[in-house]
């Protein structure tokens, strides 16, 4: 019981402090410049018109930020932000008692909005589209279809395959923003705000390199802040230097481009099993112990992104940088 309570009490902590260092208006998000600019406009128009704005598709990489922009358009309409995700939804009634409970002007934010299931996805298509919900009552010759009136919200889907929603369901949304990964300046600024929130000191050389090390991603930058934050408590006097930054990083196994000991297993796999490719997704999960899902939505965006690997009709290939980044010779054709 106690260690229950403890562990919850560590949980929400950590809640806390998730929310501590997400920024919850627009002007202190960093980067994404052409979807801020856009959203600014669209919030405005709709704050004018006093309406709800318009449903928004969020799409891209994991880590970049789709969640907090969620939360900073809630804030900036003034309305509540409720979260769900598409998994947690199982059946049209789940979709349903969450609509009926929504607030005028709500922000409703699915994650993973890729996967819904159909039966539910067929009863968000009138709810975005009317706000309203056809409830089928009674079963048989005898059913029938009563129309229910939702509140007016703004559903924002969050997902990092834009290419697995159904086109009904893509079309409805007034608003498709794509997320790109974040520049070296852009994450070094981030780190250094939240070490500022946190009250670390964090020399600005420090912050470059850790942001170097993020694959461009926020989520992967104030992960490694934190686990470097604590070699610095352990082994140093709390400031975070260069020098300090650079041997955490290396005990986190974190390589001068970022990639970590499953990036390196997966290229180095299909360089000593597979020549370099092309070899197949669900081999190479497989020989690697990982799940097609996560290589595809989590590790290669990043490898493509950076040209190590490359997507050919024949399967996966690396490329020759990624030859040299291993100091590998590039094996004839
Ligand atoms: N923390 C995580 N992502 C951020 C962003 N884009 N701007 C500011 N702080 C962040």
């Amino acid at each position: 019981m106690e260690e229950r309570m403890i562990s919850a009490e560590a949980q929400e902590h950590d809640q806390s402090i998730e929310q501590s260092i997400r920024p919850n208006e627009l002007k202190h998000y960093i980067g994404q410049e052409k979807v801020k600019k856009n959203l600014e406009v669209f919030i405005e128009a709709a704050k004018m018109r006093e309406e709800c704005l318009d449903h928004v598709l969020l799409y891209g990489p994991p880590g970049l930020g789709k969640t907090t922009l969620s939360g900073i358009i809630a804030t900036e309409m003034g309305v509540q932000m409720r979260t769900t995700s598409g998994p947690a939804i199982e059946r049209p009634g789940d979709l349903a008692a969450i609509l009926t409970a929504l607030e005028p002007g709500d922000v409703l934010f699915i994650d993973e909005i890729h996967r819904l299931n159909r039966m539910v996805e067929e009863v968000l298509y009138p709810a975005m589209e009317d706000f309203c919900l056809d409830i089928v009552i009674g079963k048989g010759p005898t059913a029938r279809s009563v129309r229910l009136d939702l509140p007016p919200f703004t559903l924002v889907g969050a997902t990092t395959r834009a290419g697995m929603l159904s086109a009904p369901l893509r079309d409805r949304f007034g608003v498709l923003a794509r997320l790109e990964y974040y520049t070296e300046e852009e994450l070094a600024i981030i780190v250094q705000r939240t070490a500022d929130i946190f009250s670390v000191e964090l020399e600005e050389q420090a912050s470059v390199e850790i942001a170097r090390r993020s694959r461009g991603t926020p989520r992967i930058a104030n992960r490694l802040l934190k686990r470097v934050r604590d070699f610095a408590q352990v082994q140093g006097d709390g400031t975070i230097t260069l020098a300090l930054a650079q041997s955490a990083l290396e005990n986190l196994q974190v390589d001068r481009l970022g990639l970590d000991h499953i990036d390196h297993k997966l290229l180095k796999g299909m360089i000593e099993k597979f020549r370099g490719g092309p070899v197949g997704l669900e081999t190479i999960s497989a020989t690697i112990g990982e799940e097609a899902e996560t290589i595809e939505d989590v590790y290669e965006p990043y490898l493509l992104q950076i040209g190590f690997l490359q997507r050919t009709p024949r399967g996966r290939m690396v490329t020759h940088s990624c030859y040299q980044h291993f100091n590998l010779e590039v094996p004839n054709q």
